[in-house]
């Protein structure tokens, strides 16, 4: 697989095939659109080029011959080469427009202060020592050879790469500093035509500036130019019509790593234009950079990509999740065909002995593999560590065991939903901040990719074959945040409608079945919920939560169905299930996390899909699942079962609600809702009546999302709402009332109201 398309960032159907090693030349080899019009989250070459930045920067002294010669051992595709231009006009390989750093100019020449070169002589330059700053300056890596390297010309730097890389290797000049450098333009196309260089696809060139690229493409119009980009150059721009503007003379843009998102890809793509990011020396970026789509990177470690390239390896992060007090489920995704080994110990270093599964990567399953894991110790922080054999490259992550059954131990968990819908892509800022908090676990509350949005990676939604919804959840794994978190800690993922298309009726939907591959495929699900798609399932936190995971999508009769005594959302087995779980349940807090609200009206008029009518909007709509949830809220009061929280994200405005459904003056259960973490924000709209809600807290317009805290010694469970930077908006601490833990039924009468007390704040 050397160097071809990495499977699966582009779309699987093309060729996994082996890319010829030559042509070098990395301008767009075929449309950007894949068969099905769709995707420009993908490399539009038929190669990944490795650019070794000022020669195989990291290993020997910038810009001398040695450097030059490791980046063609290590196999770059091409050299890179900053011109200056010297007093005589010769064109040398220098990165600075002064001497200083990389000679020993200052001690050569030491009243000529600032040292610049074009106040030099060629004849001056090459008396000078280019090699031993280098050896000083890396004693680990210093040679006795560095010492009195000359400073190349660019004659003999084409000789150099042309006869060491036996004419396979190219060159990627950049004019730097060309307004310091009247003519440099012309002596550098009058080079290359000496050597033949301007047709036969070994050289690009690139410049910060676009006037000395117009320069060249009127002087050599087949040559394939880049501009570069620093981060001031884009800020304030619309990225799609600067690339337009610029497709008229560029052939690839040359960003800053940490300008690439999908945005920036896809403005790129769309036009044509290469991607070569600068200057990515960590396999860790040279991988995020991969899977965003882009056609090359610049490197000083031109082996750690070469060797990304030719094996396969982990493309978009790992993940643990559906975590009991014994197991676990890890997952990883590999960039093709591999063996994927995950090591897990307790042990950070990995000194302790090892438990280590594996699992196959292959193309069925979008190169994406879950293994699960038993036999681990309760209330015990994991550590994992994943690797596509035989690439060599792993990501490490971790997670912490549920406590066991009967202890009562304190818990801090942060849910949020809702990413990638309505215009919004990655990155999105949240789930840094939810990392930070070093939550015990992450609910994922559904809405985790929307199919039928456009974004870059499915910009003519809806989706509609597996590659399209594949191609969606590595769009938001592209997310730096996202990929932190899933791998700092334990993730339990439901799905809602956005996973298959807006408002779904499961077994009504044609697409159903590939949008739960997809999701299946893509998250860390056990086989318990896995297992007939049933993807409902109970989790306990010893003695303190126990948490109904509802599956709101799988068995529901038609949002269009008139409610009655037989409209279901849950089907007859899940709801006699979730009773059931209520009634046995032991646990401090019962918390039921559900993908759609109770009483916040969503969907449209005859058409509502969460449980409300909306019949404070519309009083003869007679759709919504009240009946259902009516059954549900009566069991909860008739049983007496206390500290019920539900659990949701979907309406994109925060919400913590209050429910007294038998209008008794009590408390009988609350809902918490956050988001959205990454799609449209939006004011809190009115709450349908029916079940008694009162309202706590309810704020709009921002990105959000929940932390929930018990303390299981105090008796309290604290809510948070906190934006996307991770302030706080709203707190509140819940006493939780006394759960009587020697029998499964809970106090019915001797307690005060369930509610919140003391320490409400609203900020
Ligand atoms: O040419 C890409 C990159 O090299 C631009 O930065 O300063 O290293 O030349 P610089
Ligand atoms: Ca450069």
């Amino acid at each position: 697989m050397k160097r071809s398309l990495i499977a699966g960032l582009a779309s699987v159907s093309l060729s996994l095939s082996l890319a010829p090693v030559l042509p070098v030349l990395a301008v767009p080899s075929q449309s950007v659109t894949t068969e099905n019009g769709q995707s420009t989250l993908r490399p539009i070459v038929n190669k990944v080029d490795v650019i070794a930045h000022r020669g195989a920067s990291a290993y020997g002294p910038e810009h001398t011959f040695p450097a030059y010669k490791k980046a063609i051992q290590m196999k770059a595709d091409y050299v890179e080469l900053d011109l200056q231009m010297t007093k005589d006009g010769q064109l040398i390989a220098m990165h600075d427009e002064s001497l200083a750093r990389t000679t020993n100019a200052k001690e050569l020449y030491p009243d000529r202060a600032p040292w610049s070169v074009k106040d030099f002589t060629l004849e001056e330059i090459q008396r000078l020592d280019a090699g031993s700053w280098f050896n000083k300056a890396n004693p680990n890596l210093a040679r006795k050879e560095y010492a009195g390297l000359k400073v190349p010309t660019l004659d003999e730097a084409i000789q150099f790469v042309k006869q060491n890389g036996n004419g396979k290797v190219g060159l990627y000049i950049e004019t730097k500093a060309p307004n310091v450098y009247p003519g440099m333009e012309e002596k550098l196309i009058d080079t290359l035509k000496k050597y033949n260089l301007l047709n036969n696809g070994h050289i690009m060139l690139q410049s910060f500036s676009e006037e000395s690229l117009r320069k060249l493409k009127t002087l050599a119009p087949n040559l394939p130019l880049v501009q570069l980009y620093s981060k001031d150059m884009l800020q304030g721009k619309d990225v799609y019509q600067e690339f337009k503007r610029i497709s008229d003379y560029a052939a690839g843009v040359g960003p800053t790593q940490s300008l690439v998102v999908p945005k920036l890809i896809e403005a790129a793509h769309q036009n044509h234009l290469v991607v070569h990011p600068y200057t990515v020396n960590k396999q860790d970026d040279m991988v995020a950079l991969l899977s965003l789509g882009v056609d090359g990177e610049f490197t000083n470690n031109p082996d750690q990509l070469v060797e990304l390239l030719d094996k396969p390896f982990i493309s978009h992060g790992v993940a643990s999740g559906d975590v009991t007090d014994t197991s676990a489920v890890l997952w990883a995704r590999a960039s093709g065909p591999a063996n994927v080994k995950f090591e897990i110990s307790s042990d950070k270093n990995f000194k302790n002995k090892s438990i280590v599964k594996t699992g196959q990567a292959d193309a069925e399953h979008d190169f994406t593999v879950n293994v699960n894991v038993a036999g681990l110790k309760a209330d015990t922080t994991y550590y994992y560590r994943a690797q596509a054999v035989p690439g060599k490259y792993t990501v490490s992550g971790s997670f912490k065991t549920a406590p066991n059954k009967n202890s009562l131990k304190p818990l801090t968990m942060v849910w949020g939903g809702d990413t990638g819908g309505q215009g919004e892509i990655p990155p999105f800022k949240s789930f840094e901040a939810m990392a930070s908090l070093n939550p015990d676990f992450f609910l994922f509350s559904g809405d985790t990719i929307y199919a039928d949005n456009k974004t870059p990676a499915v910009p003519n939604p809806p989706s509609t074959t597996v590659q399209d919804f594949w191609a969606k959840y590595k769009e938001n794994r592209t997310d730096a945040g996202l990929r932190t978190l899933l791998q700092k800690t334990g993730t339990f993922s439901i799905w809602d409608d956005h996973e298959v298309s807006n408002d779904f009726s499961g077994p009504s939907n044609p697409l159903t079945p590939t949008g739960l591959r997809a999701f299946e495929n893509y998250w860390p699900i056990s086989g318990e919920r896995s297992s007939a798609d049933k993807l409902y399932h109970k989790y306990s936190w010893g003695k303190t939560m126990d948490m109904m995971i509802l599956n709101n999508r799988g068995y529901r009769d038609p949002n269009t169905k008139v409610d009655g005594p037989d409209k279901t959302m849950l089907g007859e087995e899940q709801l006699k299930w979730l009773e059931q779980q209520l009634l046995e349940s032991d646990a401090q807090v019962k918390l039921v996390a559900t993908s759609v609200p109770i009483s916040i009206p969503t969907g449209s008029q005859n058409h509502r899909d969460g449980w409300a009518n909306g019949n404070n909007v519309n009083p003869n709509d007679p759709t919504g699942y009240e009946n259902e949830f009516r059954k549900i809220s009566d069991f909860i009061v008739e049983k007496g079962i206390k500290n019920v929280y539900f659990v949701t994200t979907d309406v994109h405005f925060a919400d913590i609600i209050q429910y007294d459904a038998n209008h008794d003056g009590k408390a009988d259960y609350h809902e918490l809702v956050s988001g959205p973490l990454g799609a449209v924000k939006v004011k809190p709209g009115t709450l349908d009546p029916t079940f008694g809600p009162k309202r706590l807290y309810a704020e709009g317009d921002f990105f959000n999302f929940g932390v929930f805290r018990i303390d299981p010694k105090q008796n309290e469970a604290t809510v948070e709402i906190r934006d996307e930077s991770g302030k706080v908006h709203f707190s509140n601490t819940f006493q939780l009332e006394r759960v009587n833990t020697n029998n499964n039924h809970q106090n019915q009468h001797d307690n005060n109201n369930q509610g919140q007390h003391g320490n409400n704040e609203q900020h």
